[in-house]
């Protein structure tokens, strides 16, 4: 038989394997769930006041298929044939800016309903402005794979290396805390606050770009997401710091998430992997250019010393998490479907409500294209 054939490992994975880096910048894991801590009973038939759950069938598991490495694909980016006028998606709605930098609201529009050149307007839409906020959609009330379908339109469906999804729908990342749980309460004892600045699977070699999250259940108070802008961040830096991070390219890891799961005896569908990107990548709709570095996932800069690239990296969390001009909250209503572009942002959840109302998401996660890199252009 012929021998199989073995890709080489990729240089960022080299240099990991290497300096053996194993930090703990992972602490959004804390949140992580598994099927251990997953009520079903209480769940399915509600527990101690709190009612059932309202999407049974959108219930996390945890199916022990493992999946081979993702295979690189060629992205086709929809939003490059949107009408810049968005008159398609737009059409008879309403459409309110959160802030003066980021963020939208949007009534009147129903996203399962959109022809071609409405979801090519989405995808631009959102990239303009980063986050939005749908309201009264059907999305969760849709067949899942109905709801597949539509966010597949954008990129091949990421499958979650540990996360827990539907029975049957592995391409469905689920956000899910139990009514009851005490996870949240159990944080505080340790940590003074649920802040975890991240973009989503960002150690994939392509990670995803136009991404979508509604809602199935939530507090009625709490557990609102913080966005961050990170184009308008690049923009804010002076001209001398923005060329010295041209060319840099930060290590993102998803060893240690892996790990994490593993240890709670939870699944790993996917063997982990570290990637290195651009810390200042391009948009391929926008143009703009946008840092691309978050605590969660990233490790260190290539081609710099360990104090060098924790001292970088730490001014750039900084920078991303204090800067509140360039940043939103998105409140959470039943109907509510976040859109958001992974490329153009971080997102943090707030965990702040600790009365063990249940809290329950979807997110459809398109992949994108692999994060690249144009030259500094002087702002005009
Ligand atoms: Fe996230």
């Amino acid at each position: 038989m012929a021998p199989a054939l073995v890709e080489n490992p990729a240089p960022a994975e080299v240099e990991w394997q290497k300096k053996g880096l194993n930090k703990g910048h992972t602490h959004k894991e804390a949140f992580a769930q598994s099927a251990a801590t997953t009520n079903y009973e209480g769940e399915l038939q509600g527990t101690r006041g709190h009612a059932p759950a309202k999407y049974p069938h959108y219930l996390p598991v945890w199916e022990t298929t493992t999946y081979p490495p993702l295979e690189v694909f060629e992205h086709y980016e929809h939003g490059k044939d949107a009408d810049p006028s968005f008159s398609s998606l737009l059409k008879g709605a309403t459409v309110v800016d959160l802030c003066a930098n980021i963020g939208a609201e949007v009534k009147g529009v129903q996203l399962s309903k959109l022809d071609k050149a409405g979801k090519d307007e989405l995808a631009a839409f959102v990239a303009k402005k980063k986050v939005v906020a749908f309201r009264d959609q059907d999305f969760a009330d849709l067949p899942i794979q109905e709801a597949l379908d539509f966010a597949e339109y954008y990129g091949p469906s990421h499958v979650h290396q540990a996360s827990g999804a539907p029975k049957g729908f592995p391409g469905v990342h689920l956000v899910h805390r139990s009514a009851a749980d005490t996870t949240v309460v159990d944080y505080f004892k340790t940590r003074t606050n649920s802040t975890t600045w991240h973009s989503d699977v960002t150690f994939e070699k392509q990670p995803p770009g136009t991404t979508f999250l509604y809602i199935l259940d939530g507090p009625t108070a709490g557990g609102d997401t913080s966005f961050v802008n990170t184009a308008e961040a690049y923009n804010r830096l002076s001209p001398e710091f923005q060329k010295r991070l041209h060319g840099l390219k930060a290590v993102h890891s998803g060893h240690e998430q892996a790990a994490a799961a593993r240890a709670r005896e939870s699944i790993v569908r996917r063997e982990p992997i570290a990637t290195a990107h651009p810390i200042v990548r391009t948009h391929p709709v926008t143009g703009e250019k946008a840092l691309f570095v978050n605590q969660q996932f990233v490790r260190y800069i290539e081609g710099f010393k360990q104090e060098e690239s924790d001292y970088l990296l730490k001014f750039l969390y900084d920078h991303l998490a204090y800067s509140q001009d360039l940043q939103a909250r998105v409140k959470w209503a039943p109907g509510t479907v976040v859109v958001w572009d992974n490329r153009l942002t971080v997102h943090t959840a707030i965990l702040d409500w600790q009365d063990g109302q249940r809290r329950h998401l979807a997110r459809l996660t398109p992949q994108a294209e692999r994060p690249y890199e144009t030259p500094y252009v002087e702002a005009k």
